[in-house]
């Protein structure tokens, strides 16, 4: 058996960056897809050429085409177009519906195994899309958010109790977008709740920011979006997937029942491991936290009506 192969789609920067965390990690063989000709063959050629000096001796390939994905365990799906400033995450719901379904059908008809995991925005929205295009069980087709969310709400905490990162523990539920569901009650630092740490008025204004992470960077780039945080967000779910670590993460799944939610896809605690999604994990949630969550359903569900009426 060689290395896992893991596909990058879309060699923006999402997925270039992606490619570039995959490929220093030395164990999987990495394939970058773009439509944009030149462009995933020269990212993937760069990353390569980095090998030597950053000690990795993975073998990245750039294509046009999906000949090379033949056999990858795990597709990360990154293409589409991001967000102008003011614009939302559902103002792309169209342009990308349509590119999310011809390459999952692409991926899926060159490895029937494969794990998918979204990027593409609007995340909750597409990874709908994915799961009836590609007919795959639930368990295989996953969008990457909570993970995302859950870190920029550690870093803000993080940085106004100067502590690492790393020490605190967050969860993001519900959907990718305004009415995401920060759950400072299952926030810890080294095991302390947060509360303890923080006044419930700076707790409230880390939940706005957090729900308004994206568009803060968006905002500050202007063109385009945010692609450090995302792409090590989905490299951590990628490398929990095949090291089967079953570590809980937050992501978006078609839940059946999980949470009060049947048939709607939605950010919830979920074990990965090398199966895709094990199960979801449903935590005590109190009446306002089960309110907002159910609302953040809600608003998935409309755009997937949405975009189950653009796909007849
Ligand atoms: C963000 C985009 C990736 O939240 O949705 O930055």
């Amino acid at each position: 058996m060689g290395r896992p192969k893991i596909t990058v789609v879309g060699a923006g920067n999402v997925g270039g960056t992606a490619a570039q965390r995959l490929a220093e990690k030395d164990i999987y063989d990495v394939v970058l897809v773009d439509i944009v000709e030149g462009v995933p063959q020269g990212k993937a050629l760069d990353i390569s050429q980095a090998g030597p000096v950053c000690g990795y001796s993975t073998q990245v390939v750039g294509t046009n085409g999906y000949d090379e994905t033949a056999g990858s365990a795990v597709a990360v799906i990154t293409s589409g177009i991001p967000r102008k400033p003011g614009m939302s995450r559902d103002d792309l719901l169209a342009t990308n519906a349509k590119v999310v379904k011809s390459v999952v059908t692409e991926l899926v008809a060159r490895s029937p195994q494969i794990i998918l995991i979204l990027v593409t925005n609007p995340l909750d929205a597409m990874v709908h899309v994915a799961r009836k295009v590609s007919g795959l069980p639930k368990s295989k087709v996953i969008g990457m958010a909570g993970v995302l969310d859950s870190a920029r709400m550690r870093t803000f905490i993080a940085r106004e109790l100067d502590v690492p990162g790393s020490d605190v523990e967050a969860m993001v539920l519900g959907g990718h977008g305004d009415t995401m569901v920060p759950l400072p009650r299952y926030t810890t630092v080294k095991g302390k709740p947060a509360s303890e740490l923080l006044s419930q008025e700076r707790m409230e204004a880390i939940v706005k920011r957090t729900q308004k992470g994206g568009a803060e960077i968006v905002g500050l780039l202007k063109t385009g979006s945010a692609f450090y945080a995302p792409s090590a967000s989905v490299v951590s779910m990628v490398e929990v997937i095949l090291k089967d670590q079953k570590r809980v993460l937050p992501c978006a799944v078609l839940c059946d029942g999980e949470y009060g939610l049947k048939d709607v896809v939605v950010g919830v605690p979920v074990i990965l491991g090398l199966g895709g999604v094990e199960r979801v994990v449903e935590y005590e949630l109190t009446d306002a936290e089960r309110a907002a969550l159910e609302k953040s359903a809600n608003a998935v569900r409309e755009l997937c009506a949405a975009v189950d009426r653009l796909m007849k």
